[in-house]
C-alpha cells in the first residue's frame, strides 16, 4: 500500500474536505459580506479534476471525504461528482462520503445523493424562525430548508443540524432547536463563530462562547459525554431527558487541533493545510503540469507544511480577522 499521509506533528490525515464551489445562494452575516467576490469560472477545477484529486488522496489513505462549498448544490453536476467519488465506497477505498449544505436545494437532490452513496448530510440551520432565518442569511427562506430536511430524511439520509451560536440573534433558540432535533431524530451541532474573512458585522459582538451554553444546558438536562467521535472537531453529549445528541465545536474556547485529521481543497485546487492558517500548496498547478505523479509528490511536501494549530482570536473588537479568506473558500 502507498505511504500514509502523516504531518510533522505525527497526525495522520485521513479526512479531506472538498469545496466544490465558493458560490452560495445565501449570504449568512457571519460568513460573507453582502457583496462577495467569487472565483472566476476560468480558475475552477473541472469535476473530473476534483475526482482525480480525490483519487490521489484515497490512494494515500484518506478514508472520509466531505463535499462543501460555498453551497455545493448550487454547482451543476455535483451529484455526478458524488457518484464518481462514491465509487470508492463500493471498493472499500473510502469509509464515508458526506456533504455539508445550506439545504435550499436539498429537496430535489436528496435521492440522487443517496444513490451516489451518501448516507448523512450536515444542514446549516441557524434559526427555525422565518424572520430570524431571513435576517441571518440575508435572503433565505427557512421553509425551503425544512422541506429539504424532510426530503433528505425520506430518502434515507441522516441529517445533522449545524447551528452557529450568535449572541442576540439565535441564543434563545438553542433549547427549542435541541428539542426539535430530538423530536425529529437529528443530531445538533453548535458552533462558535470563527474570524475568517472580512464581513460588515464585527464578529466580536455576535460571539457566544459555547462553554457557557453547555453549562446552562447541563443545569437543565443530564449531559453524558460520548466517546465515539466522527473524527471531527465536535465533542458530543447525550441529552438523557430528550434522547438527543448534541455536539459542540469550540475552536475559541477549547482548542481541538491536537487531534486534527484533515486538510481541505478549494474550488481552485489549492490545498489548505489548516482552516485557520494560510499554509497551502497548489494541487491544480501540479496536476496540470505534471499529472498524477506530480500531484502525489506534492502531497508529501504538503505534510511538512501543516501548521500545529490555528491562531483564532475573536475577542478583539475592530481587529482584522485572523485569516483573510472566507469560510466559503475552504468549506470549514
Ligand atoms: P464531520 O467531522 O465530518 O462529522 O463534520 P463537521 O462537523 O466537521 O463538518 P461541517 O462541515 O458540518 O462543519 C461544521 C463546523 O465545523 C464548521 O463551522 C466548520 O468550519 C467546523 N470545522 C470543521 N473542521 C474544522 C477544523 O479542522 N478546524 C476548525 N477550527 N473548525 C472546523
Ligand atoms: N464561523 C463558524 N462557522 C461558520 N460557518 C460559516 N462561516 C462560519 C464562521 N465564520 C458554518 C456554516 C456551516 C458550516 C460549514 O460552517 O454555518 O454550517
Ligand atoms: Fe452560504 Fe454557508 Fe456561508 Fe451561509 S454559511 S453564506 S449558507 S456558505
Amino acid at each position: 500500500p502507498a505511504k500514509a499521509l502523516i504531518d510533522g506533528f505525527g497526525r495522520r490525515i485521513t479526512y479531506l474536505r472538498i469545496s466544490v464551489t465558493d458560490r452560495c445562494d445565501l449570504r449568512c452575516r457571519y460568513c460573507m459580506p453582502e457583496a462577495m467576490a467569487f472565483s472566476p469560472r476560468s480558475e475552477i477545477l473541472s469535476l473530473e479534476e476534483i475526482a482525480a484529486i480525490a483519487d490521489a488522496f484515497v490512494a494515500r489513505g484518506v478514508r472520509r471525504i466531505r463535499l462543501t462549498g460555498g453551497e455545493p448544490l448550487v454547482r451543476r453536476g455535483v451529484p455526478d461528482l458524488a457518484r464518481m467519488i462514491g465509487r470508492h465506497l463500493a471498493t472499500g477505498g473510502l469509509d464515508e462520503l458526506t456533504l455539508t449544505t445550506n439545504g435550499t436545494n436539498l429537496a430535489r437532490n436528496a435521492q440522487t445523493l443517496f444513490d451516489a452513496g451518501i448516507r448523512r448530510v450536515n444542514v446549516s440551520l441557524d434559526s427555525r424562525d422565518p424572520a430570524t432565518f431571513r435576517h441571518i442569511t440575508r435572503r433565505g427562506e427557512v421553509e425551503k430548508v425544512l422541506d429539504g430536511i424532510i426530503a433528505a430524511t425520506a430518502a434515507g439520509l441522516g441529517v445533522k443540524i449545524n447551528m452557529v451560536a450568535l449572541k442576540g440573534l439565535n441564543e434563545d433558540e438553542i433549547e427549542p432547536m435541541l428539542r426539535w432535533c430530538a423530536a425529529e431524530g437529528h443530531d445538533l451541532t453548535l458552533i462558535e463563530t470563527m474570524p475568517l474573512g472580512w464581513i460588515e458585522e464585527d464578529r466580536t459582538d455576535r460571539y457566544l462562547p459555547l462553554t457557557g451554553v453547555r453549562e446552562a444546558m447541563a443545569a437543565r438536562f443530564t449531559l453524558t459525554p460520548l466517546i465515539d467521535r466522527t473524527g471531527g472537531p465536535a465533542r458530543y453529549y447525550r441529552v438523557e431527558e430528550l434522547g438527543a445528541r448534541v455536539g459542540f465545536i469550540t475552536p475559541l474556547t477549547e482548542n481541538f487541533c491536537a487531534g486534527c485529521n484533515r486538510v481541505r481543497i478549494t474550488v481552485g485546487g489549492m490545498l489548505y493545510l489548516c482552516l485557520g492558517q494560510d499554509a497551502r500548496v497548489d494541487l491544480r498547478g501540479a496536476l496540470r503540469a505534471g499529472g498524477p505523479a506530480a500531484l502525489d509528490a506534492l502531497l508529501d511536501e504538503a505534510m511538512t507544511r501543516k501548521p500545529e494549530h490555528h491562531d483564532f482570536h475573536i475577542d478583539r473588537r475592530g481587529v482584522a480577522p485572523a485569516v483573510a479568506r472566507h469560510m466559503s473558500v475552504t468549506g470549514g
